[in-house]
């Protein structure tokens, strides 16, 4: 093996090897982040597993439409501001199970945006948020296209947000405060349905890999291009390629084209093929798409868990701010014995019409009707198993 110095820089939670990043420019090379690494954290409990499988709570007070099969829901009639802890345990099980909930016309203020959010855990930092509660986050008119040709960090593409920290964020919160009329939307894509839509083959394949999620790419592209200083060193962090949902307990792909550069147990020529695949299988999953057009007061919550995400870059005129605010999350886990959610969907299906036709039987036995004219597996389908 060629002695490398690279191979001495190992992820703090992955012990596979790293690659030196290659100092482009003087402004990289001579930065000193002034904050050192960082080491695994462990978050308390999801506020969603406290939450009533059903969310009374908060759906007797919001209005809920769903805006597609696979991702996405808006609640309507209600202000985040008056959301009592009950309810925003249930919002974050909705945003466990939908990807991404919206809100429109919200009174929500900044410094009610950070209490809201430190409900659902400790508030992450980005590697250049110079404000220690939020991150301002500005749409792109920039070229990304052209772009490409002198950075190598795909700015403009599907990520989960830092998902190369050995933390990455569960839960993040955007809310607009200044938007174009037209232009600046954001898209995600759900990760569950990422998954369920690969061959049972290639599911098999990837459930046993490793994803490398770096920051490198970003950290020269905040130096170079946003002339920002990182708080932090580069780091890249070894990831299941499959994760478990934490409360869900739903497969999720974990690869994003933003930040995801190959694969720990994979060739190079054969990781750069791979990523190429999932980078064309992200950007076709319209039926695991949603796309959300803002406006000044609209907010949305999205678990990078279970989707990802991109701004989509325009030519717009007029300013886009929004505040974010993130909480860190568990670091991703694969279980091998969880399941994806068509194979939940399927298995409760078969559960309902086997209970249906067990009723059917005691029903004939005992002389009455059916009590249910509608099998079990028509009804709406659980996402989250019965806790007890
Ligand atoms: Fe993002």
């Amino acid at each position: 093996m060629a002695h490398l110095e690279s191979r001495k820089h190992i992820s703090p939670d992955s012990g596979f090897p790293i690659t030196l990043h290659p100092k482009f420019s003087d402004k990289i090379k001579d930065h000193a982040p002034p904050e050192p690494p960082r080491t695994e954290i462990f978050p308390g409990k999801d506020r969603a597993a406290f939450a009533d499988p059903e969310k009374r709570a908060l759906l007797s007070a919001a209005k809920r439409t769903d805006l597609t099969e696979s991702i996405g829901t808006v609640l309507d009639d209600v202000q985040l501001s008056t959301l009592t802890p009950e309810q925003l345990d249930e919002l974050a099980l909705l945003v466990n199970e939908r990807g991404v909930v919206f809100f429109r016309d919200q009174d929500l203020t900044t410094d009610k945006q950070v209490e809201l959010f430190e409900h659902y855990g400790i508030l992450d930092k980005h590697p250049a948020q110079k404000d220690v509660k939020h991150v301002i986050i500005r749409g792109s008119r920039e070229n990304h296209r052209e772009i490409l040709k002198y950075t190598p960090w795909p700015s403009g593409d599907f990520h989960a947000d830092t998902s190369f920290e050995i933390n990455p964020p569960s839960y993040s919160m955007l809310r607009m405060e200044e938007h174009p009329d037209v232009g600046g939307d954001t898209a995600w894509v759900s990760s569950y349905g990422l998954y369920d839509t690969l061959s049972k083959a290639m599911q098999k394949f990837v459930d046993g890999l490793h994803a490398v999620h770096t920051s490198r790419l970003q950290y020269d592209t905040i130096l170079d291009l946003w002339n920002v200083g990182p708080n932090r060193p580069p780091i890249d962090s070894h990831h299941p390629a499959v994760r478990t949902h934490p409360v869900t307990g739903l497969k999720a792909l974990n690869i994003n084209p933003g930040f995801t550069t190959g694969f720990a147990e994979l060739n190079k020529v054969e990781s750069d093929k791979l990523l190429d695949f999932f980078q064309y299988h992200i950007h076709s999953a319209d039926d695991h798409y949603v796309r959300w057009k803002w406006t000044v007061g609209s907010v949305a919550m999205w678990d990078n868990r279970c989707v990802v995400h991109r701004v989509i870059p325009g030519r717009y005129e007029g300013n886009r701010r929004g505040i974010r605010t993130t909480v860190f999350g568990e670091k991703p886990y694969f279980d091998p014995t969880s399941e994806s959610r068509y194979e939940r969907e399927e298995k409760f299906k078969e559960q309902g019409q086997n209970d249906g036709e067990l009723q059917e039987k005691l029903d004939e036995q005992k002389g009455t009707p059916s009590s249910s004219s509608e099998p079990e597996g028509n009804k709406a389908v659980p996402m989250t198993p019965t806790r007890s």
